[in-house]
């Protein structure tokens, strides 16, 4: 049994198999309909439990659709009508639904529930985003560069804004993966340290950059993100628009990159605020690839936290 936790606690020959068979599942399925089952069907008898403390929209359909091409079952629980936390421990529950379900995917708010979860259960649990990363998201977007430009390793990767939680995930991949990344946004917001320490300590070269510009010179890719992620208070908006102006993605800064740079965003989107439409619907921009690859590669993800 295998959880799917996080990128750095997943080892990088695991991780590359299930890039590679999330790539493979994909072309199988090039020209068929969606609902069409897949021709293997390595979820057939099991039944996964999607919990969501926090709204999604591209998490919650395409690990539905993913594990039903597959064969499985699903069941899509909001966690405001569990007792989870509230009324009952995070230990309980998993150990509750450990009886019912085959595997567990939660989205939280706090990296340890998401931890407590995965400590009491006796099936596997994967992290549909917490707070502190969001492992799947990043997953697809390998799998997105990947189809585009090929092999990651080597590449300068530039986050340009809010260090947040998907950021968080873009280290560890750098770390795995073998690619550099450049961070440029505000020092009020700069990336999580345990997750550039441990990019580093895998040999990949951080740099924090305040200048916008100066950062995306030579880049690979330019990443962002919205500029008031949803663990984010609403009061901290107007502070949070003004520190990251600077930072958006724009034809100026796209302009200092490499002329095959890919622009990427996780979605969902604040158009105009952290990337200019111009760019997001740009020839470089592979948004809705990486929407799409989120189905891929979650697919990959589940069959092996199942072993199947
Ligand atoms: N990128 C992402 O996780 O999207 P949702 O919040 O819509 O699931």
């Amino acid at each position: 049994m295998n959880h799917f936790l996080d990128i750095d606690k997943t080892s990088p020959a695991d991780l590359t198999a299930m890039i590679r068979n999330a790539r493979a599942m994909k072309d199988a399925r090039i020209g068929k309909p969606k609902g069409m089952a897949d021709a293997e069907q390595p979820l057939a008898g099991r039944m996964i439990a999607l919990i969501f403390e926090k709204p999604s929209t591209r998490t919650r359909i395409s690990f539905d659709v993913g594990a039903r091409q597959m064969g499985g079952e699903t069941m899509v629980l909001s966690g405001k009508d569990m007792q989870l936390g509230h009324g009952e421990s995070i230990a309980d529950t998993a150990r509750v639904l450990s009886r019912y379900v085959d595997l567990i995917m939660l989205r939280t708010f706090d990296e340890a529930t998401l931890l407590e979860m995965a400590e009491h259960a006796t099936v596997p649990v994967i992290n549909g985003l917490t707070d502190t990363s969001h492992p799947c998201q990043i997953m697809a977007d390998i799998v997105t560069y990947e189809e585009h430009r090929g092999p990651l390793k080597g590449r300068k990767f530039v986050w340009s804004g809010d260090g947040n939680n998907v950021c968080t995930s873009w280290l560890h991949a750098a770390g795995q993966f073998g690619f550099d990344v450049t961070f440029t946004g505000p020092e009020t917001l700069d990336p999580n340290p345990r997750a550039v320490e441990f990019a580093r300590s895998k040999g990949s070269n951080v740099v924090i950059d305040r200048d916008p510009l100066r950062a995306a010179q030579g880049a690979d890719a330019i990443v962002t993100d919205t500029w008031v992620s949803m663990h984010d208070p609403e009061s901290a908006r107007e502070r949070r628009h003004n520190q990251l102006r600077p930072y958006q993605v724009n034809g100026a800064m796209m302009g200092e990159a490499k002329p095959d740079a890919l622009f990427m965003h996780c979605l969902p989107a604040h158009r105009n605020e952290e990337a200019t439409s111009e760019v997001m619907d740009g020839p470089q921009s592979v948004i809705f690839d990486e929407s799409e690859n989120r189905l891929h590669a979650q697919k990959a993800i589940l069959r092996w936290c199942l072993g199947v």
